[in-house]
């Protein structure tokens, strides 16, 4: 059966994920959120989201894309989302946003992986990342077996709190999204005027003016790729991000993200 995986990441924890089902499941395709956007998408036999979770739900791109998804009901349809600390509500708002387009999500996965975001601590030190990453390969692994047989279900991990949480953070996320004014990013004194945020940014929200340092607009989707990849550790997001951790998934390259971004 053919599938097509849409995948959405900003510091590969996502992709990771994606290129993972890809090894592991016959004949797919991964196709970034961001290009599937900019073009015409084709209906599928199998079709696969991945994500990351903000805010306890799927990103607000992830959302847009899914008003665009083609209205043809697919044999199986499947959803898979990143997270740091909970899920929260991601997987089930992500289920009522597809039946809101007449689609129905098959099923649900979460998976553990490296926290990126710095307003809530962001990315532990190096020992803790590789343990967490390697207990998302298990976790992988049962995801595609259970695609592989076609499971249907929520299988993603559950709390009462953090689902009730989200379903009321969730919208406040989005709506704040939608009036950024000015933007808490900025490029300190150790730009080297790169380029590389400018490449990696999916929402082509970061400019670079000839010899100066990057300027961020306000069309952000709070990915952090740009504080993440910058090999300056130039990206910083307020006052208080100098001295935290960067981080990208070590399976995922630079070079992954940005050629399926751009
Ligand atoms: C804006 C933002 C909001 C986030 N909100 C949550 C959250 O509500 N719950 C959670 O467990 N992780 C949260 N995270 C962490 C990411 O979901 C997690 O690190 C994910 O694996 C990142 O995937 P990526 O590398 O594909 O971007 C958030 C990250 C960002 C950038």
């Amino acid at each position: 059966m053919r599938t097509v995986i849409y995948w959405f990441s900003g510091t590969g924890n996502s992709f990771h994920v994606a290129s993972a089902l890809q090894g592991g499941l016959d004949d797919v395709e991964l196709i970034s959120v961001v290009q599937a956007l900019d073009g015409d998408m084709e209906p599928s036999q199998r079709i696969g989201l991945v994500f990351p979770v903000y805010a306890w739900g799927p990103p607000a791109i992830v959302a847009r894309f899914i008003e665009k998804l083609p209205s043809g009901t697919p044999d199986y349809l499947f959803a898979v989302a990143s997270y740091g600390g909970h899920p929260g509500s991601a997987i089930a708002l992500t289920r009522r946003m597809l039946k809101r387009r007449g689609l129905v999500l098959n099923a649900g996965f979460s998976v553990r992986m490296v926290e990126n975001y710095p307003p809530m601590g962001g990315a532990p030190e190096e020992k803790k990342q590789l343990k967490i990453n390697d207990a998302a390969e298990t976790e992988i692994t049962t995801i595609i077996a259970r695609i592989r047989e076609g499971a249907t279900g929520d299988f993603s991990k559950k709390s009462l709190f953090f689902s009730l949480f989200g379903r009321l953070v969730y919208p406040m996320f989005r709506w704040a999204l939608s009036r950024q004014s000015r933007s808490k990013f900025y490029a300190d004194e150790k730009c080297s005027s790169c380029g590389i945020c400018v490449r990696v940014c999916p929402a082509k929200n970061i400019e670079l003016p000839d010899g100066k340092k990057p300027t961020w607009s306000n069309r952000c989707e709070q990915c952090f790729a740009c504080f993440h990849w910058c090999p300056e550790y130039a990206v910083q997001y307020g006052k208080k991000t100098v001295d935290m951790i960067r981080y990208h998934h070590p399976g995922t390259s630079l070079k992954d993200l940005m050629l399926r971004q751009e």
